[in-house]
């Protein structure tokens, strides 16, 4: 059985163009979710961590947003170009990317 030790859900959700909100998939979902990908399997950790696109994770103006787990840490306005920082700093070294934290509990809100 795989056992993960990371797993990044990316969300993709579509919406309206004219919908307030926004979505992350308008923002870019689909090149950061193709960038964890890519850089997951340049590395050789498919069988170690895993990136997955999800529904809305409710923090829209906040997109493109990303959890991590198992630690829950959440991440806004994620680009491709903060992929690599993510998977050296957070997934392989333990550290989470202060920089791009958001409160989970408070959309909008930095972490505390
Ligand atoms: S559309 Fe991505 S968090 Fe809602």
């Amino acid at each position: 059985m795989l056992r993960l030790l990371r797993h990044v859900f990316i969300c993709c959700n579509e919406r309206p163009a004219d919908d307030p909100r926004g979505c992350c998939l308008a923002r870019g979902a689909d090149a950061v979710r193709d960038a964890f990908k890519r850089e997951l399997a340049q590395r050789g950790l498919r069988t170690q961590m895993r990136a997955t696109r999800c529904g809305c994770l409710d923090h829209c103006e906040q997109g493109v947003t990303v959890v991590v787990y198992p630690e829950q840490v959440w991440y806004g306005h994620v680009t491709p170009s903060d992929v690599p920082e993510i998977i050296e700093r957070h997934l392989l070294a333990g550290e989470p990317v202060e920089r791009l934290r958001i409160d989970r509990d408070h959309p909008g809100a930095a972490a505390p």
